[in-house]
């Protein structure tokens, strides 16, 4: 796949020195975004990421777990586009380290990584597969959805994560989940035909420099080829495991569209896949 690189400008050169990025991306986002919201792009980046939380209504309901953290001083606000998903505005100790933290009450997730589980909204008799799951927030929530019923199969690759993923999946009393760990390449293997598949795919995540601001310098061109390589193999193996007429969500944490567009545009032509409204008020249209 082409990757987009554009000429070196006065600006391009000024913004990078000053935000501290590999100049190759401001190039990048200046083309893609215009002047004015990259540098928007550049300040949201620099503010400090608020920390939420999915109540994992496996366990608890909304209203318990929160007059429980809130008699610890823990103070949250409502994300308004997640039933059971909230921001934590002040806490006296880290979220991660209270009793209900460990009862699996509720998982940590940012905020934007709530909506791909919650947008293919899985239903009790379904078949789910989530081809990149560990350390599984997005595999608790399916679970969720599901309330406990029909059955996902969570697939990931890499061994360590794979654990996290098992114990992650086992805190917060997720039942309806097989985990294999293998490479989502191979999912024909397993011949299932599924209802719905989240395919959370790996990337450079671009899309996570406020939480890890290495990401500013740390990948560049053959990162993003290597990615977009992986990403659309895997999707076309996302296509030929799903039933007819099945839903597939297609999610990354990535901003580059050779991640994002490209691979959607190169999917829907292929297989002639319709791209679905997702009826969430949040965030900003793609490009075309
Ligand atoms: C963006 S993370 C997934 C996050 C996860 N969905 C969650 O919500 O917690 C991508 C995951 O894909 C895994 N991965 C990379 N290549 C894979 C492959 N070929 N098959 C399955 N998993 C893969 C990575 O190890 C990583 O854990």
């Amino acid at each position: 796949m082409q990757i987009f690189d554009y000429k070196s400008t006065d600006l391009s050169k000024q913004l990078a020195q000053e935000y501290g990025y590999d100049e190759f991306l401001i190039r990048r986002y200046l083309t893609f975004f215009g002047q004015e919201e990259t540098i928007q792009l550049l300040e949201a980046n620099e503010r400090p990421l608020k920390t939420s939380i999915l109540v994992n209504t496996l366990r608890i309901s909304v209203d318990s777990l929160k007059s429980r953290l809130e008699s610890k001083g823990i103070k949250l606000e409502k994300i308004p586009w997640i039933p059971n998903g909230f921001w934590v505005l002040e806490a006296p100790f880290s979220v991660g380290a209270t009793t209900e933290y460990l009862l699996g009450h509720y998982y940590l997730q940012e905020a934007a990584a709530m909506l791909p589980a919650f947008v293919l909204d899985p239903k009790q008799n379904e078949v789910v597969i989530d081809m990149c799951a560990a350390p599984g927030g997005k595999t608790i929530q399916l679970a969720q959805l599901m309330e406990n019923h029909g059955c996902i199969l969570a697939l990931e690759v890499d061994l360590r994560r794979t654990k996290a993923l098992r114990s992650n999946l086992s805190r917060c009393g997720v039942k309806n989940a097989i985990i294999f760990r293998m490479s989502a390449l191979d999912l024909t293997q397993l011949d299932v035909q599924a209802d719905k598949i989240l395919l959370d795919a790996p990337c450079t995540g671009e899309g996570v420099i406020r939480k890890d601001p290495t990401r500013k310098k740390s990948r560049g061109p053959p990162d993003i080829e290597f990615c977009s390589a992986l990403q659309t193999k895997l999707i076309d193996v996302a296509v030929n495991c799903l039933k007819e007429g099945g839903i597939l969500v297609y999610s990354t944490c990535s901003l580059a569209p050779e991640k994002n567009e490209l691979v959607i545009d190169y999917v829907i032509k292929k297989h002639n896949l319709k791209v679905l409204p997702t009826e969430i008020e949040v965030g900003e249209s793609a490009l075309t």
